[in-house]
């Protein structure tokens, strides 16, 4: 049967109906972000016909040179909300601190957490990269936001998504009851709805590990990634070893075909590479509520709270029973 056609647009006012107290707000920034996608999107699917290719020149808050597309989606995504009013803070990967609201605009509700773009690594190779976003309810009492609005737990969340700058570009997100994902169609400039209610197997067969670590991991993550290198016909393995690098693409791969991702802490990353607050919560938000699970080897990510904007995190994401079966072995249990 043919999928319904339903814009992003009348899903999320489709959603707004069924809370009769709402405002309109949340719905309005959420589409607000959908616009922020297309203008990302357009740049990056032209990447290698302009310049917008390589890097600034400039580093950023984690001593990483700064490529053009991060500073550019990192720009969209700023001017595309920061006269909305629906928002009282923002911050971002690319920015040292918070994003206040310009004094001219006004402040709203929300606070808006965001990786403009994910797998810069991987961008000038034409592979697929992301923008990850994660909101919450504005918490502090002054008018405008704060530092604290932007370190709640993760478990706080009101509304977390993704943009995968693929094969096509899609948008997936959950505002707490279900995943669904949108395909754009450029012929139409809309996100239509492709994917109603993604849940995510509760075990897979595919691993997602940058291997060339591996001399630094612990000694349970080791015997993991060994335990899913046997040969035990019973419990499908050995897993397929796939890792594309930008964290957005192997997290959708797994959120559909179910597996797991790792970037655990290793010997000279005590925290891990990923960060907890624009990274690792977002997702860990989509997939629980896909039926997975997102831990940091010892405790689930969206009980961590967050100390600091940037801090780091290991993250172990996917099925449920694949993340259950490595915190068992991080934890010496197995
Ligand atoms: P970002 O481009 O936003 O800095 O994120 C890159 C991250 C993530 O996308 C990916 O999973 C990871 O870096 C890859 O790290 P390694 O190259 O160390 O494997
Ligand atoms: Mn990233
Ligand atoms: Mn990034």
């Amino acid at each position: 049967m043919s999928p319904k056609l339903v814009t992003i647009e009348r899903h999320i006012t489709d959603t707004q109906r069924k809370f009769p107290h709402a405002t309109g707000e949340f719905s309005a920034l959420l589409n607000d972000l959908a616009f922020a996608a297309k203008i990302i999107g357009r740049e990056v699917n032209k990447a290698g016909l302009v310049d917008v290719l390589g890097f600034t020149g400039a580093t950023n808050v984690h001593g990483e040179e700064v490529r053009k597309l991060d500073e550019y989606a990192d720009e969209v995504m700023f001017r595309a909300l920061d006269h909305t009013g629906r928002l009282c803070v923002m911050a971002s990967e690319e920015r040292e601190d918070i994003i206040p609201i310009p004094k001219k605009f006004k402040c709203g509700n929300y606070v808006l957490l965001y990786d403009p773009l994910d797998g810069s690594s991987n961008i000038d190779a034409n592979v697929s990269i992301g923008t990850i976003f994660s909101i919450y309810r504005k918490i502090s009492a002054g008018e405008c936001g704060t530092l604290e609005d932007c370190l709640q737990p993760g478990s706080d969340q009101i509304a977390a998504g993704y943009i995968i700058y693929g094969s096509s570009t899609m948008l997936v997100f959950t505002t707490g009851n279900g995943v669904c994902g949108f395909t754009y169609d450029p012929s139409v400039g809309e996100f239509l709805l492709s994917h109603e209610n993604i849940q995510i197997p509760k075990r897979g067969k595919i691993y997602s590990v940058n291997e060339g670590n591996s001399a630094r991991w612990n000694e349970g993550i080791k015997k993991y990634v060994e335990h899913l290198k046997q040969v035990d016909e019973e419990t499908n393995r050995p897993y397929s070893s796939r890792y594309i690098g930008s964290l957005v693409a192997d997290f959708h791969r797994n959120l559909l075909y179910g597996g797991i991702f790792l970037y655990p802490a290793d010997k000279k990353s005590p925290h891990g590479k990923l960060r907890l607050v624009y990274e690792a919560n977002p997702l860990a938000f989509i997939v629980h509520r896909a039926g997975g699970y997102a831990s940091n080897g010892g405790q689930r990510i969206l009980d961590i709270k967050p100390e600091s904007i940037h801090q780091r995190t290991p993250l172990i994401i996917g099925s449920l029973e694949d993340v259950k079966d490595a915190e068992a072995f991080i934890q010496g249990k197995r």
